[in-house]
Order: structure tokens, then C-alpha cells, then sequence
């Protein structure tokens, strides 16, 4: 688990948290925080040496040399992809939609679609929220499943028992995160948290 501890990032998490931020603000805030923390959880991406011209002579250059594959948790992770995409934008895009039920917080697939060439790839797994840490289990073992080789996955706010379910069901993933939080309500929902990102993200509150 790696804690990213930026001003930027602690700036914009403020907003989000923020209960009078309107979806339209929440969307920009969130797709700024999500440039921060996927830089950082992209960092290790290995590069290969090369040169470019520059208008005034040879440059030694360094390029990604593997490819990116950014993985959105629907609905909420949508809210994170853009940010992904202007920054690699040649990553390829898969899609998990995983919703959990209001009753008893317990997640179900109702969606998947991968790129191939997972094992080749390194894969960037996006959901803004780790609660109880169910959806990102189910997430995680379907993109292992589907070859996934090295995983590392990106949140806005988790809670301790998230991060916790995550370590112990995929250890070798690594978590980069700004906030863990005090704990579950009730609902699963994490306090202080941010409230239902879908929802803010959407405005279907
Ligand atoms: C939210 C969130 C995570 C999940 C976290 O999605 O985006 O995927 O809950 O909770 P967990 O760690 O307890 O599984 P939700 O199921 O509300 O769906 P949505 O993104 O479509 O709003
Ligand atoms: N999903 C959310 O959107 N918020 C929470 O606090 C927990 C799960």
C-alpha cells in the first residue's frame, strides 16, 4: 500500500469531500486527482533508451516500453479514466461493471470486457472507492483470470478493511491511495469518506 501525500492530492481530495461540490465540479476535481495519483502509480513503468532530434542536435530520450492497460470499475472508475488516458494515451481500456447491492453491500459482475495480452501488460486498475473491499477482490480475481500479471490499482479514499481484504486475497497489488479512512458505517459506506462517488460523480442522488 503506498500513501500518496501530495498537496495537490490532499487540495483536491478536500473538494471532493466537500458535501456542497455539484457533480460538474466533482468531475473536473476528480479527474485532477486522478492525473496525480496515476502518475505516481505508474512510476516503476520500465522505459527504453533512445534519442530524438531536437532543432538543435541529438537527445538522449527515454519512451515506455510496455504497454499500459487502464481498467475502470463502472460506474464510478469512469470518473478516473480520462484522467489515465491523457497521460498514456495509448493505453488500452478494459471495463468491469460491478455493482454492489444497497442491502447488504455484497458486489455482482454485470459486465467485462479486457483487452488481450494482459500477462504482457501492466495493468492499472481504477475505482475511486475500497470499502469493504469486496468489488476490488471480485475485480482483482477476474483480471488475474484473465491473465493479469502485474496489477496495481488506484482509489480516492479507502477504509482500513478494504485495504486489508485486498492484501490478503492479492498481496502482490499494489494500492496507492491519499486517504484510509477511520472505518464502515453501518451501510459499508466509509466515514468520513465522500459520500456515493457514482452518484455525486452523476448526480443521481
Ligand atoms: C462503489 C465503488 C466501488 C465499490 C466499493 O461502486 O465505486 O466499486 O462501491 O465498495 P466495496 O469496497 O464495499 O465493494 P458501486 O457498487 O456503488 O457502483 P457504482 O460505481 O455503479 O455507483
Ligand atoms: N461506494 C461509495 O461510493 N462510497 C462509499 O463510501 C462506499 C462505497
Amino acid at each position: 500500500m503506498q500513501l500518496v501525500d501530495h498537496p495537490l492530492v490532499h487540495d483536491a481530495l478536500a473538494i471532493l469531500r466537500d458535501k456542497r461540490t455539484a457533480p460538474d465540479e466533482f468531475r473536473r476535481v476528480a479527474t485532477r486527482i486522478s492525473v496525480l495519483l496515476a502518475a505516481e502509480a505508474l512510476r516503476d513503468v520500465p522505459v527504453a533508451a533512445g534519442a530524438v532530434e531536437t532543432p538543435l542536435g541529438p537527445a538522449d530520450a527515454r519512451r515506455m516500453a510496455s504497454g499500459v492497460v487502464v481498467v475502470p470499475v463502472l460506474r464510478a472508475g469512469l470518473g478516473m479514466l480520462d484522467a489515465v488516458l491523457a497521460l498514456v494515451p495509448s493505453a488500452r481500456v478494459g471495463y468491469i461493471g460491478l455493482q454492489r447491492d444497497e442491502r447488504t453491500a455484497v458486489a455482482s459482475q454485470y459486465y467485462s470486457k479486457l483487452p488481450g495480452r494482459l500477462d504482457e501488460s501492466h495493468v492499472l486498475m481504477i475505482d475511486p472507492m475500497l470499502a469493504t473491499g469486496g468489488s476490488a477482490v471480485a475485480a482483482l480475481d477476474h483480471l488475474t483470470q484473465a491473465g493479469a500479471r502485474d496489477i496495481r490499482m488506484i482509489c480516492i479514499v479507502a477504509a482500513p478493511e478494504g485495504v486489508e481484504v485486498v492484501r490478503k486475497h492479492h498481496p502482490g497489488v499494489r494500492i496507492y491511495t491519499p486517504a484510509i479512512d477511520r472505518q464502515l458505517d453501518d451501510h459499508k459506506y466509509i466515514v468520513p469518506g465522500l459520500g456515493d462517488f457514482g452518484d455525486r460523480l452523476y448526480g443521481t442522488l
